[in-house]
C-alpha cells in the first residue's frame, strides 16, 4: 500500500487488511510506505489514527517508511492511491516486471477508472471518514479478488 506520506491512507489500508488477513486467515503479508521522506518513523496521523480507533481498526503501532526499489523485489503487488505515488513509484521500476505490480487500488472497486483515494491530509473529520470508507470498500473488494473471501 503505498500513498505520499505514510501516515493517512496508506497505514489505513494496511491496517484494515490485516484484520481482513486475521479474520479470513489467509495466507498474505501487507505491509505500506510512503512516496516522500518527510515522515520517515513517525506514527500515523493522530486524525487517522482516531478514525482507525473509533472503527475499531488500530492503527496507531504503525511507523511511517519510505517506498524504495527493494519493495519491487519484496511484494506482488504495489497498490497505490493516487496519480503522483503512479508516477513516483513507476519511476523507480527496473523491469517491466515490477511496471507489471503497480496498480491503483480503487481499481479493484471501480475497474480501469484509475479513481484516485483522495488525500485527506488538508482536510476535514469528514475527509478523513471518506478516505476510511473508501479504503475499507476496496480493500473488501481486493480480498474477494485475491481470495474470492468475504
Ligand atoms: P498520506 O497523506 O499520503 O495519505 O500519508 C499525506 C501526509 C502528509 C503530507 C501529505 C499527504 N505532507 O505533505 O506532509
Amino acid at each position: 500500500m503505498v500513498c505520499l506520506g505514510n501516515i493517512c491512507r496508506s497505514p489505513m489500508a494496511e491496517g484494515l487488511l490485516l484484520a481482513k488477513i486475521e479474520k479470513f486467515k489467509l495466507n498474505a503479508i501487507v505491509d505500506s510506505a510512503g512516496t516522500a521522506n518527510y515522515h520517515i518513523g513517525k506514527a500515523p496521523d493522530r486524525r487517522m489514527v482516531q478514525m482507525a480507533a473509533s472503527k475499531e481498526t488500530p492503527i496507531d503501532f504503525l511507523r511511517a517508511r519510505q517506498f524504495s526499489e527493494v519493495d519491487f523485489q519484496n511484494n506482488d503487488l504495489i497498490l497505490v492511491m493516487d496519480h503522483s505515488n503512479y508516477r513516483d513509484v513507476l519511476r523507480l521500476a527496473r523491469s517491466e516486471n515490477d511496471k507489471d505490480k503497480v496498480r491503483f487500488l480503487l481499481d479493484y472497486l471501480y475497474p480501469e477508472q484509475q479513481m484516485k483515494v483522495p488525500d485527506p491530509y488538508y482536510g476535514t473529520e469528514e475527509d478523513f471518514e471518506e478516505v476510511y470508507n473508501l479504503l475499507d470498500k476496496a480493500t473488501d473488494a481486493l480480498i474477494k479478488h485475491l481470495f474470492n473471501e468475504g
